[in-house]
């Protein structure tokens, strides 16, 4: 009987999942592998849910959105009778190799996993861009696209009405997004986590403007930015499996007190999910399809503990450790390029 793989998807969907799944089963395929997905994330191997992946289980999908084989944030390390499960039924199921397609969280217990002895590959998964040791999540770019259209689609309506449209991002902990669509949308303020703002500064950057004649202005905020005097803020306390709250509300604090402080009539944007949904972008499709072919050569290699990786144009792999370790947040040199469109 040929080798398995198996193939999860865990964390919050993406674009470019799918094309990641076809080019892990076309290329294990290729090498006479069976592959099966695990449903639902951790959740599903957790449960033994699984589904058999073949050609024509992944034909149609490069251009679908959201994940085929469904993703939960389910965390098998909070339980231990599930982590019990979980290995009893890595175990069972036969599988020589499994592929974790995921962000921090769902890598973690990837790399977790591999420490207590089991097969283990990652693929750098996450709109966020967050990880570090990769130049680029598959994810990124088609969130940028989305946010961008929405900048360029809302600039319509502050010229049109004169006002302060302030566009709020995802993002989490790090300003990616916001600053990758803020710079492309031709954002006059964005904030961003790396970089508590004052709210003076940003009203006065924006009076400066209308000062010059300008009648309306774009704000791009990331849902994690902060004030100098303040803390991130957040849509709900509680805490998820892996210990996040849930961020979001800054665009709306930042548009009332805008509003409030220069006069300007405000209105507010949270593109939330938008960014998530639909058709991946041509670049995360490839980039996707790169990462998926890579992951099975290095299971193929015995290379496990290790993530595919994008090093300049380059598909290469880094320790499953090393792209969990911290988080890849925005260069002040980045951030100094948007600062000059400021105002
Ligand atoms: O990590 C991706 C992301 O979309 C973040 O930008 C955002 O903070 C979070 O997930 C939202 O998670 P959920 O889909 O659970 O609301």
């Amino acid at each position: 009987m040929g080798k398995k793989i198996a193939v999860l998807t865990g964390g919050g969907d993406c674009p470019g999942i799918n094309p990641v799944i076809r080019g892990i089963v076309r290329r294990a395929i290729k090498q006479g592998y069976l592959v099966i997905g695990i449903k639902n994330g951790w959740k599903g191997l957790i449960e033994k849910n699984t589904v058999p992946l073949d050609l024509n289980s992944v034909s149609g999908i490069l251009p679908k959105g959201g994940t085929i084989l469904g993703t939960s944030r389910t965390n098998p390390y909070k339980e231990e009778a599930d982590l019990k499960r979980a290995k009893a039924n890595f175990k069972s199921l036969g599988i020589d190799a499994l592929i974790a397609i995921g962000g921090e969280d769902t890598l973690g217990v990837a790399h977790r996993l591999y420490k207590d002895g089991f097969n283990l590959v990652g693929i750098p998964k996450t709109i966020d861009n967050d990880l570090s040791a990769t130049d680029r999540t598959f994810g990124f770019d088609t969130a940028v696209n989305i946010a961008t259209e929405a900048i360029d689609r809302l600039h319509t309506t502050a010229e049109s009405h004169h006002r302060v449209m302030v566009v709020e991002v995802m993002g989490r902990h790090s300003g990616w997004i916001g600053l990758e669509a803020g710079i492309a949308g031709g954002a006059d303020v964005i904030l961003l986590p790396e970089f508590p703002s004052d709210i003076d500064e940003v009203c006065s950057l924006i009076k400066k403007r209308h000062g010059r004649g300008k009648t309306f202005s774009i704000v791009v905020a990331a849902e994690g930015a902060k004030f100098k005097k303040g803390r991130e803020v957040l849509q709900q306390e509680k805490l998820d499996a892996f210990g996040h709250v849930r961020l979001g509300g800054i665009g709306q604090i930042l548009g009332e007190e805008i509003e409030k402080r220069t006069g300007f009539e405000t209105r507010v944007t949270v593109l939330g999910h938008i960014q998530r949904g639909g058709s991946p972008t041509a670049y995360d499709r490839v980039l996707g399809t790169r990462y998926g072919v890579k992951a099975v050569e290095l299971a193929i290699e015995g290379k496990f503990g290790q993530m595919a990786s994008l090093q300049g144009n380059e598909i290469t792999s880094v320790a499953l450790e090393k792209a969990v370790g911290t988080l890849k947040t925005v260069p002040e040199e980045l951030y100094n390029i948007a600062k000059i469109f400021f105002g």
